[in-house]
């Protein structure tokens, strides 16, 4: 190699590096946030990156821009590990056009992308960007249609996943929308389908851009957003963790971890978790991190229908997802929000073999108009379908209530649960004692001299009677009942049972999941 071409090379790769100049750096640094290259830095192992595309340059000549051009052309692409593991990443460089999606810019995402689904690893998109590139018109909307069109054909074959890092407006959204997770940052991200000065002209409304669209809206309100932290460091971080529990690829099993926590191990504590009295609340993550590996659960979605808990976790090192309703909001009423949330993380670990752990006590579905109007009926049953339709190993337990319709969708025994656990508080009924009695004994009641205390024994009678695990056991809808403090080490004897299952679905297109 001459010394003439070494030193171009050198001279291009600085270049190269140096994305929008110095000033768009620190202007990107006085807003809290990284730059594309810094931020990669932090979310693989170190050194690990392996670039390409470096010297890709954009080819419009419209509006000035043959006479800008900038190495990279506004994303940073390549591949590197995560605790060793690869995956490829693209990072948008902000301080170049603002990040903006250029035709060039896109065919090197859908480069990255593409080796990801050949070789059969994540993807995952930093997302910081002006939209598409408004020089260059259609071509940048073309480029868009590409990205989507890859994202839907490798859902549920490769993970994807997205932090939204900056700006993310218009039709931009979507590409992040149909990956499996989003990370947003507060203060600092936002994503829109039109901003606060389009809203206004339309709806007269006023409003910020983080009320519009900022992390914390996203991850309570509309639920696009998975996981919002406060700064990029700590989402980045995160990512890596996030990582760490699923597999490469839809054809592979999550990665197992070594454990120090006893595979044996029983827990008192879980015996006096649940209160006596059935209407008392409790906090179902109690009962969660007290069962797995050294009480470390990573919470999806934490902020949007807390009345259903869903998340990562161990088993003696074994990654499931957990799904569980929550007994202190909403008493862990099955609402529309709780039933979206808890199908999507379902058919997520589904599509990547992720075996599903359920805590169940809930007391149906959640009555009323709003609900009804709205269409409880088909969100509802989405539930139910992700449930039914998943083949990974599924086990259950129920802790307190399991009522009414609720009953079946909670990944029970009918709809191919493998192993259905109770613990000896559960109650098993098609509705709560109370309302039972009083739609078959109401005549009974009324015509009684003490109407209360008539009501009072019914209830009584058919707590007796109906409420309890072992009319459910006596079929075999319940495998066994146990007591709490057993929980752990029976979930692990299960998961290991259930290690070789193999169970499939009839071969058809595709179903017709209740959108
Ligand atoms: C080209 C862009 C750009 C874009 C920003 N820039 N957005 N260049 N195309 N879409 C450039 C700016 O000219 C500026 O260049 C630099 O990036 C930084 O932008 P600023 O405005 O100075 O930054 P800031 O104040 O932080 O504001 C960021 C912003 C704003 C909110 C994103 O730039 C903005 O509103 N941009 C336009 C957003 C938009 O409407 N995009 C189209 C959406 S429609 P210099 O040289 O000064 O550094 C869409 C359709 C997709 O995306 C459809 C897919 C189906």
């Amino acid at each position: 190699m001459s010394e003439e071409n070494r030193n171009r090379l050198r001279e291009l790769r600085e270049l190269s590096k140096q994305g929008g100049g110095e000033k768009r750096v620190k202007a990107q640094h006085d807003k809290g946030k990284l730059t594309a290259r810094e931020r990669i830095e932090i979310l693989l192992d170190r050194g690990s990156f392996e670039e390409i595309d470096a010297f890709v340059k954009h080819r419009s000549h419209d509006f000035g821009l043959d006479k800008q051009h900038y190495f990279g052309d506004g994303v940073v692409t390549g591949s590197g590990r995560i605790d060793g593991r690869l995956v490829f990443v693209f990072s948008q460089d902000f301080t170049v056009f603002g990040g903006s999606l250029s035709e060039a810019h896109a065919e090197k995402i859908c480069k990255v992308m593409d080796m990801a689904a050949k070789v059969g690893a994540p993807v995952i998109g930093l997302n910081d960007s002006g939209g598409a590139r408004i020089q260059e018109g259609v071509v940048s909307l073309g480029g868009y249609a590409d990205i989507f069109l890859r994202n839907t054909m490798v859902s549920g074959v490769i993970p994807q996943i997205s932090a939204v890092l900056g700006p993310c407006a218009g039709g931009a959204v979507y590409s992040p929308a149909i990956t499996d997770f989003i990370f947003m940052v507060e203060q600092t991200s936002y994503m829109f389908v039109t901003g606060p000065n389009v809203v206004k002209t339309v709806t007269h409304e006023d409003v910020s851009s983080e009320d519009l669209g900022g992390a914390m809206t996203h991850a309570s309100k509309s639920g696009v957003a998975h996981f919002v932290h406060e700064n990029e460091v700590k989402t980045l971080t995160e990512l890596r963790r996030l990582i760490g529990f699923i597999p490469q690829n839809n054809m592979e099993c999550p990665p197992r971890r070594i454990s120090s926590d006893d595979p044996a191990r029983s827990d008192e504590a879980l015996d006096t978790i649940v209160p006596d009295n059935p209407n008392k609340p409790y906090d179902i993550k109690d009962i969660i991190t007290h069962t797995v590996d050294d009480g470390d659960f990573m919470e999806v979605q934490e902020h949007y229908a807390p009345n259903i808990v869903v998340g990562f976790a161990r088993y003696d090192g074994r990654a499931v997802g957990i799904v569980a309703n929550q007994p202190a909001v909403l008493a862990g009423v099955l609402d529309i929000d709780a039933s979206l949330k808890a199908a999507r993380f379902v058919r997520f670990c589904d599509a990547f073999n992720i075996p599903l752990v359920v805590f169940e006590d809930v007391p149906g579905f959640l009555p009323g108009t709003d609900q009804e109007w709205r269409g409880i009926i088909k969100h509802g049953a989405k539930l139910l379908y992700a449930f039914a339709e998943a083949t990974v190993p599924k086990i259950t337990i129920i802790t307190r209530k399991a009522y009414g319709g609720a009953y079946d969708v909670m990944n029970s025994k009918h709809i191919r649960g493998d192993f259905n656990f109770a613990w000896p508080s559960a109650e098993i009924a098609v509705m709560g004692p109370k309302g039972a009695v009083e739609i078959i004994f109401r005549k009974d009641i009324s015509a009684s001299r003490d109407p209360e205390k008539a009501l009072d024994e019914k209830i009584a009678e058919y707590r007796d009677k109906f409420a309890n695990p072992f009319i459910a056991a006596e079929r075999g809808y319940i495998d066994d009942v146990f007591e709490p403090h057993d929980t752990r080490p029976r979930i692990i004897r299960a998961l290991e049972i259930l290690e070789n299952k193999a169970d499939t679905n009839t071969r058809r297109k595709h179903g017709n999941i209740p959108l």
